[in-house]
Protein backbone atom coordinates (compact mmCIF):
# COMPACT_ATOMS: atom_id res chain seq x y z
CA UNK A 1 0.00 0.00 0.00
CA UNK A 2 1.43 3.55 -0.36
CA UNK A 3 1.24 4.18 3.23
CA UNK A 4 3.43 1.32 3.61
CA UNK A 5 5.97 2.48 1.21
CA UNK A 6 5.86 5.91 2.64
CA UNK A 7 6.67 4.61 5.85
CA UNK A 8 9.34 2.47 4.25
CA UNK A 9 10.96 5.72 2.79
CA UNK A 10 10.56 7.72 5.58
CA UNK A 11 12.78 5.16 7.91
CA UNK A 12 14.85 4.52 5.24
CA UNK A 13 16.23 8.35 5.19
CA UNK A 14 16.24 8.39 8.45
CA UNK A 15 19.05 5.63 8.55
CA UNK A 16 20.61 7.40 5.58
CA UNK A 17 20.83 10.47 7.29
CA UNK A 18 22.14 8.26 11.17
CA UNK A 19 24.81 6.95 8.98
CA UNK A 20 26.00 10.38 7.45
CA UNK A 21 26.34 11.68 10.68
CA UNK A 22 28.44 8.64 11.84
CA UNK A 23 30.77 9.32 9.10
CA UNK A 24 31.94 12.48 9.90
CA UNK A 25 30.43 12.94 13.81
CA UNK A 26 31.68 9.93 15.43
CA UNK A 27 35.65 8.94 16.32
CA UNK A 28 35.27 5.63 14.71
CA UNK A 29 33.33 7.18 11.75
CA UNK A 30 36.21 9.69 11.42
CA UNK A 31 38.85 7.52 12.13
CA UNK A 32 38.18 4.00 9.94
CA UNK A 33 35.63 5.21 7.57
CA UNK A 34 36.60 8.58 6.98
CA UNK A 35 39.78 7.73 6.68
CA UNK A 36 39.10 4.72 3.88
CA UNK A 37 36.70 7.00 1.84
CA UNK A 38 40.06 9.42 1.87
CA UNK A 39 42.13 6.97 1.11
CA UNK A 40 40.23 5.57 -2.26
CA UNK A 41 40.44 9.61 -3.22
CA UNK A 42 37.11 10.24 -2.43
CA UNK A 43 36.94 14.22 -2.18
CA UNK A 44 34.45 16.05 0.11
CA UNK A 45 31.91 17.51 -2.72
CA UNK A 46 31.79 13.75 -3.93
CA UNK A 47 31.22 12.04 -0.69
CA UNK A 48 28.09 14.39 -0.17
CA UNK A 49 26.43 13.59 -4.08
CA UNK A 50 26.33 10.04 -3.36
CA UNK A 51 25.48 10.34 0.54
CA UNK A 52 28.23 8.18 1.82
CA UNK A 53 27.89 7.43 5.45
CA UNK A 54 29.32 4.85 7.98
CA UNK A 55 27.48 1.77 10.32
CA UNK A 56 28.82 1.40 13.53
CA UNK A 57 30.66 -1.84 14.56
CA UNK A 58 28.39 -2.46 17.23
CA UNK A 59 24.67 -4.63 16.93
CA UNK A 60 22.32 -1.99 17.84
CA UNK A 61 23.47 1.53 16.64
CA UNK A 62 20.61 2.26 14.20
CA UNK A 63 18.15 0.21 16.13
CA UNK A 64 17.98 2.29 19.68
CA UNK A 65 18.40 5.67 17.86
CA UNK A 66 15.22 4.56 15.17
CA UNK A 67 13.35 3.46 18.28
CA UNK A 68 14.13 6.39 20.08
CA UNK A 69 12.86 8.02 17.50
CA UNK A 70 9.52 6.23 17.31
CA UNK A 71 10.43 3.66 14.40
CA UNK A 72 8.90 0.35 15.06
CA UNK A 73 11.01 -3.07 14.93
CA UNK A 74 8.24 -4.21 12.51
CA UNK A 75 9.15 -1.67 10.28
CA UNK A 76 12.94 -1.10 10.71
CA UNK A 77 12.56 -5.19 9.66
CA UNK A 78 10.11 -4.76 6.64
CA UNK A 79 13.15 -1.68 5.44
CA UNK A 80 15.84 -4.59 5.52
CA UNK A 81 17.76 -2.54 8.27
CA UNK A 82 17.77 -4.86 11.08
CA UNK A 83 17.62 -9.10 11.50
CA UNK A 84 15.43 -10.79 13.90
CA UNK A 85 16.96 -14.28 14.69
CA UNK A 86 14.87 -15.74 17.73
CA UNK A 87 15.29 -13.41 20.60
CA UNK A 88 17.60 -11.71 19.13
CA UNK A 89 17.38 -8.48 17.20
CA UNK A 90 20.47 -6.60 15.66
CA UNK A 91 21.28 -4.12 12.88
CA UNK A 92 21.91 -5.57 9.50
CA UNK A 93 24.64 -3.06 8.39
CA UNK A 94 27.64 -2.91 10.88
CA UNK A 95 31.15 -1.68 10.79
CA UNK A 96 30.80 -1.04 7.15
CA UNK A 97 30.75 1.88 5.20
CA UNK A 98 27.77 2.77 3.44
CA UNK A 99 26.74 3.24 -0.07
CA UNK A 100 23.00 4.39 -0.40
CA UNK A 101 20.83 2.78 -2.84
CA UNK A 102 18.58 6.04 -4.76
CA UNK A 103 15.54 5.76 -6.57
CA UNK A 104 15.14 8.30 -10.12
CA UNK A 105 13.82 10.95 -7.57
CA UNK A 106 17.18 10.65 -5.07
CA UNK A 107 15.10 8.55 -2.12
CA UNK A 108 16.77 6.35 -0.32
CA UNK A 109 15.49 2.58 -0.99
CA UNK A 110 18.46 0.26 0.39
CA UNK A 111 22.18 0.06 0.90
CA UNK A 112 25.46 -1.44 -0.45
CA UNK A 113 27.80 -1.50 2.69
CA UNK A 114 31.49 -2.54 2.38
CA UNK A 115 33.71 -4.55 5.06
CA UNK A 116 36.86 -2.46 5.65
CA UNK A 117 38.55 -5.34 6.38
CA UNK A 118 40.52 -7.64 3.30
CA UNK A 119 40.35 -11.02 5.07
CA UNK A 120 37.77 -13.47 3.26
CA UNK A 121 35.92 -13.94 6.06
CA UNK A 122 33.22 -11.84 5.60
CA UNK A 123 31.63 -11.07 2.02
CA UNK A 124 32.98 -7.73 0.56
CA UNK A 125 29.51 -6.32 0.28
CA UNK A 126 26.01 -7.08 1.96
CA UNK A 127 23.51 -5.08 0.56
CA UNK A 128 19.86 -4.51 1.51
CA UNK A 129 17.33 -7.53 0.34
CA UNK A 130 14.23 -6.93 -1.81
CA UNK A 131 12.00 -4.67 -0.02
CA UNK A 132 8.21 -3.44 -1.11
CA UNK A 133 10.53 -0.49 -2.38
CA UNK A 134 13.74 -1.79 -3.43
CA UNK A 135 13.87 -4.59 -6.28
CA UNK A 136 17.36 -4.98 -7.29
CA UNK A 137 16.87 -5.89 -10.80
CA UNK A 138 14.66 -2.58 -11.55
CA UNK A 139 17.02 0.22 -10.26
CA UNK A 140 20.38 0.65 -11.21
CA UNK A 141 23.21 2.55 -8.59
CA UNK A 142 23.83 6.27 -9.58
CA UNK A 143 20.74 7.12 -11.77
CA UNK A 144 20.02 9.97 -9.56
CA UNK A 145 22.76 11.63 -10.46
CA UNK A 146 23.39 10.36 -13.69
CA UNK A 147 19.99 10.97 -15.28
CA UNK A 148 20.64 14.81 -16.37
CA UNK A 149 24.40 14.08 -17.49
CA UNK A 150 22.90 10.78 -19.62
CA UNK A 151 20.17 13.07 -21.43
CA UNK A 152 22.46 15.75 -22.08
CA UNK A 153 25.87 13.26 -23.48
CA UNK A 154 22.82 10.87 -25.10
CA UNK A 155 25.13 8.34 -24.22
CA UNK A 156 25.30 6.25 -20.41
CA UNK A 157 27.95 4.59 -19.01
CA UNK A 158 27.27 1.07 -17.62
CA UNK A 159 29.43 -0.13 -14.84
CA UNK A 160 29.65 -3.26 -12.45
CA UNK A 161 30.30 -1.65 -9.32
CA UNK A 162 29.25 1.23 -6.54
CA UNK A 163 32.69 3.06 -6.43
CA UNK A 164 33.30 2.50 -10.50
CA UNK A 165 30.57 4.68 -10.38
CA UNK A 166 31.64 7.70 -7.95
CA UNK A 167 35.37 7.87 -9.12
CA UNK A 168 34.15 8.14 -12.65
CA UNK A 169 31.74 10.88 -11.83
CA UNK A 170 34.67 12.68 -10.10
CA UNK A 171 37.06 12.04 -12.58
CA UNK A 172 33.90 14.29 -14.86
CA UNK A 173 32.18 11.48 -15.77
CA UNK A 174 28.55 12.15 -14.98
CA UNK A 175 26.60 9.82 -16.89
CA UNK A 176 27.89 6.65 -15.24
CA UNK A 177 25.30 3.38 -13.44
CA UNK A 178 26.24 0.84 -12.58
CA UNK A 179 24.36 -3.05 -12.54
CA UNK A 180 25.88 -3.64 -9.18
CA UNK A 181 27.75 -6.84 -10.05
CA UNK A 182 24.52 -8.44 -10.87
CA UNK A 183 23.16 -9.70 -14.74
CA UNK A 184 22.04 -6.77 -16.70
CA UNK A 185 17.66 -6.96 -16.79
CA UNK A 186 15.19 -5.71 -19.23
CA UNK A 187 13.99 -3.28 -16.97
CA UNK A 188 17.28 -1.63 -16.30
CA UNK A 189 17.92 -1.53 -20.16
CA UNK A 190 14.00 -0.25 -20.04
CA UNK A 191 15.21 2.24 -17.55
CA UNK A 192 18.14 3.79 -19.59
CA UNK A 193 16.16 3.82 -22.55
CA UNK A 194 14.24 6.47 -21.00
CA UNK A 195 16.90 9.02 -21.33
CA UNK A 196 19.29 7.36 -24.35
CA UNK A 197 19.31 5.03 -26.92
CA UNK A 198 23.31 4.76 -26.61
CA UNK A 199 25.29 2.43 -23.75
CA UNK A 200 29.03 1.88 -23.40
CA UNK A 201 29.69 -1.15 -21.31
CA UNK A 202 32.53 -0.81 -19.00
CA UNK A 203 33.08 -3.99 -17.08
CA UNK A 204 35.44 -5.41 -14.83
CA UNK A 205 38.55 -6.19 -17.16
CA UNK A 206 38.58 -9.85 -15.56
CA UNK A 207 36.99 -13.02 -16.84
CA UNK A 208 33.91 -12.43 -15.18
CA UNK A 209 33.45 -8.88 -16.44
CA UNK A 210 34.12 -10.07 -19.88
CA UNK A 211 31.39 -12.65 -19.45
CA UNK A 212 28.89 -10.09 -17.63
CA UNK A 213 29.85 -7.79 -20.23
CA UNK A 214 28.36 -10.34 -23.24
CA UNK A 215 25.64 -10.98 -21.84
CA UNK A 216 24.84 -7.19 -21.30
CA UNK A 217 25.38 -6.62 -24.65
CA UNK A 218 23.22 -8.81 -25.89
CA UNK A 219 20.25 -7.89 -23.19
CA UNK A 220 20.80 -4.33 -24.92
CA UNK A 221 20.65 -5.36 -28.59
CA UNK A 222 17.56 -7.47 -27.94
CA UNK A 223 15.55 -4.11 -26.78
CA UNK A 224 17.07 -2.58 -30.26
CA UNK A 225 19.26 -0.01 -27.89
CA UNK A 226 23.13 0.91 -29.41
CA UNK A 227 26.04 -0.89 -27.68
CA UNK A 228 29.87 0.04 -27.61
CA UNK A 229 32.26 -1.72 -25.05
CA UNK A 230 35.54 -0.65 -23.52
CA UNK A 231 38.08 -3.20 -22.21
CA UNK A 232 40.46 -2.13 -19.23
CA UNK A 233 43.85 -3.83 -18.85
CA UNK A 234 43.57 -7.10 -16.83
CA UNK A 235 43.10 -6.85 -12.88
CA UNK A 236 41.82 -3.38 -13.53
CA UNK A 237 37.97 -1.68 -12.89
CA UNK A 238 36.91 1.99 -14.07
CA UNK A 239 37.85 3.12 -10.73
CA UNK A 240 41.35 1.89 -10.44
CA UNK A 241 41.92 2.86 -13.85
CA UNK A 242 40.64 6.08 -13.75
CA UNK A 243 42.65 6.89 -10.49
CA UNK A 244 46.05 5.68 -12.23
CA UNK A 245 45.92 8.60 -14.50
CA UNK A 246 44.21 12.87 -14.94
CA UNK A 247 40.87 12.88 -15.34
CA UNK A 248 41.63 14.41 -18.96
CA UNK A 249 43.74 11.07 -19.76
CA UNK A 250 40.68 8.85 -18.49
CA UNK A 251 37.88 10.44 -20.89
CA UNK A 252 40.06 10.33 -23.21
CA UNK A 253 40.89 7.02 -23.17
CA UNK A 254 37.06 5.95 -22.61
CA UNK A 255 36.31 7.83 -25.99
CA UNK A 256 39.22 6.14 -28.16
CA UNK A 257 38.55 2.83 -26.68
CA UNK A 258 35.09 2.52 -27.06
CA UNK A 259 34.40 -0.60 -29.62
CA UNK A 260 31.17 -1.58 -31.50
CA UNK A 261 30.01 -4.83 -30.03
CA UNK A 262 31.13 -6.96 -33.31
CA UNK A 263 34.34 -5.59 -32.75
CA UNK A 264 34.58 -5.74 -28.88
CA UNK A 265 33.15 -9.39 -29.19
CA UNK A 266 35.98 -9.74 -32.40
CA UNK A 267 39.18 -8.70 -30.63
CA UNK A 268 38.09 -10.89 -27.59
CA UNK A 269 37.24 -14.38 -28.83
CA UNK A 270 40.36 -14.24 -30.98
CA UNK A 271 42.65 -12.64 -28.66
CA UNK A 272 43.28 -9.43 -30.40
CA UNK A 273 43.02 -10.98 -34.10
CA UNK A 274 45.51 -12.82 -33.26
CA UNK A 275 44.16 -15.71 -33.74
CA UNK A 276 43.55 -16.92 -37.42
CA UNK A 277 43.04 -20.60 -36.50
CA UNK A 278 40.18 -21.21 -38.89
CA UNK A 279 38.19 -23.44 -36.43
CA UNK A 280 38.38 -20.52 -34.10
CA UNK A 281 36.91 -18.30 -36.33
CA UNK A 282 34.12 -20.12 -37.08
CA UNK A 283 33.24 -19.74 -33.50
CA UNK A 284 33.87 -16.02 -33.26
CA UNK A 285 31.40 -15.60 -36.29
CA UNK A 286 29.02 -17.76 -34.54
CA UNK A 287 28.86 -15.77 -31.60
CA UNK A 288 29.08 -12.79 -33.53
CA UNK A 289 25.74 -13.80 -36.03
CA UNK A 290 23.89 -15.10 -32.56
CA UNK A 291 24.16 -11.51 -30.92
CA UNK A 292 23.14 -10.04 -34.34
CA UNK A 293 19.97 -11.76 -34.44
CA UNK A 294 19.06 -10.63 -30.95
CA UNK A 295 18.34 -7.18 -33.01
CA UNK A 296 14.36 -6.37 -33.46
CA UNK A 297 15.19 -4.10 -36.33
CA UNK A 298 16.22 -5.73 -39.72
CA UNK A 299 18.06 -2.53 -41.07
CA UNK A 300 20.42 -3.01 -38.17
CA UNK A 301 20.87 -6.37 -38.77
CA UNK A 302 21.89 -6.20 -42.15
CA UNK A 303 24.15 -2.90 -41.34
CA UNK A 304 26.15 -4.88 -38.75
CA UNK A 305 26.01 -8.23 -41.01
CA UNK A 306 28.45 -6.22 -43.49
CA UNK A 307 30.09 -4.75 -40.67
CA UNK A 308 31.16 -8.21 -39.97
CA UNK A 309 31.88 -9.77 -43.07
CA UNK A 310 34.29 -6.99 -43.53
CA UNK A 311 35.53 -7.20 -39.98
CA UNK A 312 36.27 -10.98 -40.58
CA UNK A 313 36.53 -11.36 -44.12
CA UNK A 314 34.05 -13.63 -45.15
CA UNK A 315 31.31 -13.66 -47.50
CA UNK A 316 28.08 -11.48 -46.70
CA UNK A 317 25.82 -13.97 -48.12
CA UNK A 318 27.05 -16.87 -45.84
CA UNK A 319 26.12 -14.53 -42.88
CA UNK A 320 22.86 -13.57 -44.11
CA UNK A 321 22.10 -17.01 -44.91
CA UNK A 322 23.23 -18.33 -41.16
CA UNK A 323 21.42 -15.49 -39.33
CA UNK A 324 18.10 -16.55 -41.28
CA UNK A 325 18.26 -19.38 -39.72
CA UNK A 326 18.80 -18.51 -36.54
CA UNK A 327 16.16 -16.00 -36.99
CA UNK A 328 13.41 -18.69 -38.17
CA UNK A 329 14.36 -20.92 -35.35
CA UNK A 330 13.04 -18.06 -32.94
CA UNK A 331 9.69 -17.86 -34.66
N1 LIG B 1 28.98 -6.97 -5.18
C1 LIG B 1 28.09 -7.39 -4.21
N2 LIG B 1 28.46 -8.32 -3.28
C2 LIG B 1 29.71 -8.85 -3.28
C3 LIG B 1 30.63 -8.45 -4.28
C4 LIG B 1 30.24 -7.50 -5.22
O1 LIG B 1 26.96 -6.91 -4.18
N3 LIG B 1 30.06 -9.73 -2.35
C5 LIG B 1 28.55 -5.96 -6.16
C6 LIG B 1 28.78 -4.56 -5.64
O2 LIG B 1 27.74 -3.72 -6.13
C7 LIG B 1 30.10 -4.19 -6.26
C8 LIG B 1 30.00 -4.87 -7.62
O3 LIG B 1 29.29 -6.06 -7.35
O4 LIG B 1 30.29 -2.79 -6.36
C9 LIG B 1 31.31 -5.15 -8.29
O5 LIG B 1 32.07 -6.05 -7.51
P1 LIG B 1 33.63 -5.93 -7.38
O6 LIG B 1 34.23 -5.61 -8.69
O7 LIG B 1 34.12 -7.13 -6.67
O8 LIG B 1 33.79 -4.72 -6.33
P2 LIG B 1 34.20 -3.19 -6.57
O9 LIG B 1 32.97 -2.41 -6.89
O10 LIG B 1 35.34 -3.11 -7.51
O11 LIG B 1 34.61 -2.78 -5.08
P3 LIG B 1 36.05 -2.43 -4.49
O12 LIG B 1 36.77 -1.58 -5.48
O13 LIG B 1 35.69 -1.71 -3.24
O14 LIG B 1 36.74 -3.72 -4.21
MN1 LIG C 1 19.68 14.61 -4.75
MN1 LIG D 1 34.79 -7.71 -10.37
MN1 LIG E 1 37.08 -1.88 -7.55
MN1 LIG F 1 35.38 -3.98 -9.51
Amino acid sequence: AQNERDSLFIVLNFANEYFKKQLFDSDEGRSIGLSYFKERGFNEQTLKTFELGYSLDVWDGLLKEAKKKGHSEELLEKAGLILKQESKIYDRFRGRVMFPIQNVAGKVIAFGARTLRSDKKQPKYINSPETEVYHKSKILYGIHQARQAIRNEDLCYLVEGYTDVISMHQAGVQNVVASSGTSLTKEQVQLISRYTKNITVLYDGDSAGIKASFRGIDMILEHDLNVRAVVFPNGEDPDSFSRSMTSDAFREYLETNARDFITFKTDILTDGGKQTDPVKKVQVIREIIESISLIPDGIKRSVYISACADLLDVEEQVLLSELNKLLIKKQ
